[in-house]
């Protein structure tokens, strides 16, 4: 029987591909480019010298993007206020590839290197179920035999090598990664102590703060329908209008002036905590300006259910309820409230800090007229006497009260 494994080229889901086979399995290896830094030539081959019979290498960048980043900036997701969802966000995507590559190759299995305590496991079975219920999973870490054959790193390295598993010359860093375009995200090992400071050498994708260039930088931001649609990088004068290219210089503009980095200690899916440190240069910069665009366009009320939705969506993507139902259904709603907002918003990118300088639009609510201060415009000043008297009966009577 066919089984597909989303296979990393790591030394886990290598010794899992291993395993699978001496269990009768044929292992098809999915491997998404998502925007890792891997060698995946190197990673196909190996595969293949494990055992494989077939390694699919897929690239879904844009996908990622188009799909599930940008409309993740236009939503506003956030996590517990904190984390922009970098892993969340694509396990959804890889899963997608996995089941086309399960229907392809008419598998009736996909199996996973995650762990059983973790969030990855939740969300990668959640969107295989949904995208096809009759699929069936093996997660190696929560199956008894594994868990006890493999019960540390050094049972690994011994697996490797009596099977020739080919194991990476550099020394494992002392914490677990997970790469993608929008995020790396750094958990477990030393990090487990939520008072231990990451290393410095941690970090991949930023700058250190207190490093970064004096001079700062400036950008200006376009959005079609929530959306960015152009960059414009003072610097150098240059124009982006691809999503791809769009995302990669945020990233290089944002990693080097150190933006996007968090540590924080989160509340998983199954109910523990854990403590994870974050880089996620360029969406944090598109989170700000498109923070900023929002209220400028949206309508007081809309912008408020929108907050509430968002809050909700993101707890679903977080949980692994991207294909829900109520995953859905907030979505549409999200994009309802996206529709105006089209604009450009000027910002200043400065050791670690995101400013905004200006915004403009013609789509906003703005009215510069009825807000001026030096125009008696818009509606009569003796109505918000009105406004003020009124609202203050309650007050009033709740002062009364407390001191009668
Ligand atoms: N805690 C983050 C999340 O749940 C990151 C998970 C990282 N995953 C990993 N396989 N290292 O989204
Ligand atoms: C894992 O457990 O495999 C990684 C962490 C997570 O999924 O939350």
């Amino acid at each position: 029987e066919k089984v597909v494994l989303a296979y990393s080229g790591g030394l886990d889901t290598s010794c899992i591909l291993k395993w699978l086979i001496n269990k009768g399995f044929e292992v098809i290896c999915y491997m998404a480019n998502i925007g890792q830094d891997e060698d995946f030539a190197a990673a196909e081959e190996k595969a293949l010298k494990i055992g494989a019979s077939k390694v699919v290498i897929e690239d879904i960048r844009e996908d990622f993007i188009k799909n599930y980043v940008w409309p993740a900036v236009s939503y506003g997701l956030v996590y517990e206020n904190r984390y922009l969802l970098g892993t969340s966000l694509a396990r959804p995507c890889i899963s997608v590839g996995l089941i086309n590559c399960v229907k392809q190759n008419n598998a009736s299995y996909v199996s996973h290197g995650a762990t059983g305590k973790g969030n990855d496991q939740v969300r990668f079975e959640l969107s295989c179920y949904t995208l096809l219920p009759d699929v069936k999973i093996i997660a190696p870490w929560r199956i008894k035999e594994f868990i006890e054959k493999f019960e540390g790193r050094q049972d690994l390295l011994k697996f490797a090598a009596e099977n020739n598993i080919p194991v990476s010359v550099t020394p494992k860093a002392p914490w677990s990664m997970d790469a993608n375009l929008m995020h790396i995200s750094y958990e477990s090992g030393i990090l487990e102590d939520p008072n231990q400071e990451p290393p410095k050498d941690l970090f991949l994708m930023s700058a250190d703060p207190r490093e970064a260039p004096k001079q700062g930088t400036r950008l200006e931001i376009s959005f079609v329908k929530g959306f960015p649609v152009r960059l414009i990088d003072d610097e150098t004068s240059s124009i982006y209008n691809e999503p791809l290219e769009i995302f990669l210089k945020l990233n290089e503009i944002g990693g080097k002036h150190g933006v996007g980095r968090i540590d924080i200690v989160e509340n998983r899916f199954l109910g523990l905590k854990s403590r994870g440190v974050y880089e996620t240069p360029g969406v944090t910069i598109l989170h700000h300006a498109h923070t900023d665009l929002e209220v400028f366009c949206l309508d007081k009320e809309i912008y408020r259910v929108k907050q509430t939705l968002r809050d909700k969506l993101s707890d679903y993507v977080y949980n692994g309820f991207w294909f829900s139902p109520e995953g859905q259904y907030t979505r549409k709603c999200l994009d309802l409230a996206a529709d105006t907002v089209e604009g450009t918003v000027k910002l200043q990118i400065y050791k670690g800090s995101v400013t905004i300088l200006g915004r403009s639009s013609k789509s906003s609510l703005y009215n510069a007229d009825l807000v001026s201060m030096d125009k008696h415009s818009g509606f009569s000043p003796e109505d918000a006497t009105g406004f003020i008297n009124i609202h203050a009966i309650r007050l009033k009577e709740y002062h009364r009260a407390l001191n009668e």
